[in-house]
């Protein structure tokens, strides 16, 4: 007391104390709940990393069927919400759009926490994971002028969604198996981070014990910044400004080093716990090489992302500022060749993303935290004596 210490950016403070994620940014190392990113990567489901999550361990099978057909049963979205939805204009971002139908779910199934009344955290739970992709679908039906799909219930939870994004009542629409496993693939990288922007808000907004669907919904906000999650789409659109500038990758990367002046910043590169390759990273460029091949996609920002990478990895800007490509660097690329337009790449973010939220908030109750609430160091005026408005200049 007395005495505050400061750290702007919290770039070395600890807010907490977590059994969740585990992250070394020296090592490129990253755990979900002990197990390795790479292989919940290759071997789960993401549903499966919710679970592990959430609660804490891999489910068995029968707790695994049973959280996948509780979330099953809460997939559709009240109608009233979408009333709320169709007044949105067509090209609202998805991701404006988001954050405010999750605020909205606590209008609409208000029997929400409050320390009060019986504690229905699990069903909004359920709900949260169960309706995110419903309500992330609709903005792209709307920007096609196509009917929303309800959810096909008897699909898995990444079929589902490719389901009520790409089917249309007039054809057959078949889920490509490559499409399904690469889906589950990004969002399980994306399930958590440890103490990042987002989670950070998710658990202060929770802190005050304002309700999880509040607390969701500013942490989709906050991985809204293009500092943050929103980097996939500015990737993209930086690999597509270069391409159409003739694929001068020198010249951005010049443009980046001198990034003090220029204002420029290679988006998807650096990170400010990793100084070593995001482990994220790594598995994505090779998922994006598989996943082209096997859609047989060509994608030219591919070979321009691939140059820049290698430029930049060898440029001593980079080197001894220790910037790696990470998570959003390559993503962006593979959520193109599934057929996701550029606008809704960070809503794939926060799909993903989702259960680490839940998790965060759902330990941060359980272990009582207290209401967060940073000090500050005040540079402001000493005090002055009140002038009327008559008198000021
Ligand atoms: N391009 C050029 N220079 C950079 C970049 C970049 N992408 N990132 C950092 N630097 C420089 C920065 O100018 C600074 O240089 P100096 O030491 O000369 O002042 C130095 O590297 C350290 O950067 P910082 O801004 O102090 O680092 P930070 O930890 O505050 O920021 C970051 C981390 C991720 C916000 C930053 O690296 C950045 O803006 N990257 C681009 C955006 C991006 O890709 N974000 C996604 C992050 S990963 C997924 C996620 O969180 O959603």
């Amino acid at each position: 007391t007395g005495y505050v210490t400061l750290d702007k950016g919290y770039k070395n403070t600890g807010a907490t104390k977590s059994a969740i994620t585990f992250l070394d940014g020296e090592e490129g190392i990253l755990r979900y709940r002990g197990y390795s990113i790479e292989e919940l990567a290759a071997k789960a489901t993401f549903l499966e990393v919710a679970y592990l999550l959430i609660y804490g361990e891999l489910p068995t099978q029968e707790q695994y069927s049973k959280f996948e057909n509780s979330i099953r049963r809460h997939t559709i979205v009240n109608e009233d919400m979408r009333k709320i939805f169709e007044g949105f204009p067509v090209n609202a971002h998805p991701m404006g759009v988001l954050s405010s139908l999750v605020s909205a779910m606590s209008a609409f199934y208000p029997d929400s926490y409050d320390g009060k009344g019986e504690d229905k955290t699990e069903l909004h739970i359920l709900r949260l994971l169960a309706k995110l992709p419903t309500i992330a679908t609709w903005s792209y039906k709307k920007s096609q002028g196509h009917p929303v799909n309800y959810p096909k219930n008897s699909l898995d939870y990444c079929s589902n969604f490719l389901h009520m994004m790409f089917a249309l009542p007039v054809e057959d629409y078949k889920i490509d198996p490559v499409v399904a496993e690469a889906l589950n693939v990004l969002l399980i990288l994306h399930a958590d981070h440890e103490q990042n922007c987002s989670t950070s808000t998710v658990r202060l907004v929770g802190s005050s014990q304002a309700n999880l669907y509040s607390s969701i919904s500013a942490g989709i906000s906050a991985l809204w910044g293009p500092l943050h999650g929103g980097a996939n789409q500015e990737v993209i659109e930086m690999l597509e400004a270069i391409k159409a500038d003739g694929g001068d990758v020198a010249k951005y990367v010049d443009m980046a080093k001198n990034a003090k002046t220029t204002g420029f910043r290679l988006f998807g590169f650096g990170h400010r716990v990793y100084k070593n390759f995001d482990p994220r990273a790594k598995i994505i460029k090779k998922a994006a090489d598989d996943v082209l091949s096997k859609l047989g996609v060509n994608d030219p920002v591919l070979e321009i992302a691939k140059q820049l990478e290698e430029l930049a990895l060898n440029d001593p800007y980079f080197v001894q500022r220790k910037l790696y490509p990470n998570v959003d660097f390559y993503s962006g690329i593979i959520y193109r060749a599934l057929g996701i337009p550029t606008n809704m790449f960070t809503v794939m973010f926060a799909i993903g993303r989702l259960p680490g939220w839940i998790a965060q908030w759902k330990e941060m109750r359980e272990t009582k935290e207290p209401i967060g609430r940073p000090r500050q160091i005040y540079v402001g005026e000493t005090l002055r004596d009140f002038v009327p408005m008559a008198d000021r200049k």
